[in-house]
């Protein structure tokens, strides 16, 4: 295990230490961190459940976790028994008193040990309805209190509604000051979608033409290949809108949309952030309809394969009427993007996994070629390209090889896998470096979630109060229900994602 003298003492105290989370993302991430950045010396993940486990159990549960997610692989013996020292288990109810103090009273232990103050990290990988109590009793038991020293991590969702988002947060800010609370968004983390800020404000080319004088509309697809797996009974209250575009759709309009800022400090950008969401015009509720369409799928086939209704998975009502596709037309009221639709979708049982945002810039103003040279022009697109394939592709005009003026679409690409040697993070990975470090940059605040929740509240409402009646109305494996076009402007279209997906990885030392 590599160790950084430079990072100070840390207890990681993890609620919900023997559930999913813990051993599909949280351990994976901080073994990865162990052979790669590093963790303190002095450094302590403190595993607390509800379950009678020894720290034997766990180490072992959590060795098969990195086995499965670690981006090392296989673990071998050595590795493993020189990181596993540092996992242990207390069992404890997560709304009984004693369960803190003796939190606490191992956490002293800990410090004396090592003969110095150790930071304090709280995170929540329970089910949501904890999130709303483990912080009362962190506060009652003083362990909030020592404001540089403690945090505390809150996972998705944050909140129901706004009223909840609210109320979740006001318990929060009762017991931890904002800079204390670092609430995870895991798209923040990606490395694609760290380089939206990289692209447009590390190069002066774009900057000038990222407005409504010279882009014409702008698409965020976050499409999911699979249905709700084994998550029916929690995404069956949640839904799309809730699951997807509350958080992960607005924090990449935030990012594609808000301006250049003025240092790279925590606060700065996420109030360039938050005014994105200030600008967004707020729905109607009587335009419901004209700005946002759900869907649900029905049986159809996947990957070659027949795969049922979303009705008829583990854990879904067979009446149910969550949507599992969502597509949203919004306009941003500020000067760079008057008038420019910004479209969104996202939904499960799409035909593949693809996240990206296409720029469809303006066409020229006037066509000073030959008709017959310019058949089949299309206006430059810009995709930024987050998953699975990561990276960026410009579409433009070329000429054609000939004796005749042609043109012809073509694509230049940047791929990070053909132009870096390293790997990519897992998005966890970089969040929980953030988080020891004490950076908030990548992490939600209050009023951004909430600003997210009061722009979605009329569709939530409208929702609720007129169920669909034409449930289930996509079949898996289609890109969602036809009203979604209907959405887009004349001449708008949902872009199709297949020129950078079916791209061949290149060969050579980086493949
Ligand atoms: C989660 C949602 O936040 O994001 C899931 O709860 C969804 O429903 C997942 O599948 C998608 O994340 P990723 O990183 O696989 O695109």
């Amino acid at each position: 295990m590599k160790t950084n003298d430079h990072l100070e003492p840390t207890v990681f105290v993890i609620f919900g230490g023997a559930g999913d989370l813990t051993w599909r993302k949280l351990v994976p991430a901080l073994f990865d961190l162990s052979q790669d950045r590093s963790l303190p010396a002095e450094f302590a993940v403190l595993a607390v459940d509800r379950v009678a486990l020894s720290d034997q159990k766990l180490r072992q549960r959590l060795r098969d976790g990195v086995n499965q997610f670690s981006r090392f692989g296989q673990v071998r013996d050595a590795a493993w028994n020189q990181f596993a020292q540092h996992l242990s288990y207390q069992q404890g109810d997560f709304k009984k008193p004693r369960t803190y103090a003796a939190l606490g009273a191992q956490c002293a232990k800990l410090e004396k040990v090592w003969g110095a103050k150790a930071h304090r990290i709280f995170y929540m990988a329970t089910p949501p309805s904890m999130f709303g109590e483990i912080p009362k009793y962190l506060g009652q038991a003083g362990l909030a209190r020592d404001r540089p020293w403690a945090r505390i991590v809150v996972e998705k969702p944050i909140g129901y509604d706004l009223a909840s988002a609210l109320a979740l947060n006001a318990v929060l800010a009762a017991n931890f000051e904002e800079a204390q609370i670092f609430r995870i968004d895991h798209y923040l983390g990606k490395e694609t979608v760290q380089n939206i800020l990289a692209f447009r404000f590390a190069n002066p080319l774009f900057e000038p033409i990222w407005n409504r004088r010279y882009i014409d509309y702008v698409t965020i697809t976050v499409a999911e290949e699979v249905g709700v797996e084994h998550r029916g009974g929690y995404y069956d209250h949640a839904g799309a809108l809730r699951d997807m575009v509350q958080n992960h759709l607005m924090q990449l309009l935030c990012l594609v949309a808000m301006e250049p800022m003025v240092s790279f400090q925590a606060d700065e950008i996420r109030n360039k952030k938050v005014d994105v969401l200030h600008a967004a015009r707020p729905i109607d509720r009587d335009a419901v309809a004209q700005c946002a369409v759900r869907g649900q799928y029905g049986a159809g086939a996947s990957s070659g394969k027949k795969v049922p209704g979303y009705r008829e998975e583990e854990g879904v009502a067979p009446d149910s009427q969550t949507e599992t596709f969502v597509a949203l037309k919004l306009f941003l009221d500020n000067w760079r993007w008057q008038d420019v639709p910004f479209y969104l979708r996202t939904g499960k049982r799409l035909p593949r996994q693809v996240s990206e945002i296409s720029i469809q810039f303006r066409a020229v103003p006037h066509r000073s070629f030959p008709v017959g040279a310019s058949l089949g022009w299309h206006p430059s697109r810009l995709v930024l390209s987050i998953q699975p394939v990561e990276g960026i592709v410009l579409g433009f005009q070329a000429k054609y090889p000939g004796p005749k003026m042609q043109l012809r679409p073509v694509n230049m690409r940047f791929s990070y896998h053909e132009s870096f040697d390293a790997p990519s993070p897992d998005a966890y990975e970089t969040l929980l470096w953030d988080v020891m470090k004490n950076d908030a940059t990548l992490f939600m605040r209050a009023d951004q979630v909430e600003a997210a929740w009061r722009w979605l509240t009329p569709v939530l409402e409208v929702w609720a109060e007129a169920p669909p009646s034409d449930f289930p109305n996509y079949a898996a494996g289609t890109w969602g229900p036809e009203e979604a076009q209907g959405l887009l402007a004349c001449g708008h279209s949902w872009p199709s994602p297949t020129e950078l997906v079916d791209q061949p990885k290149k060969k050579g030392k980086n493949s």
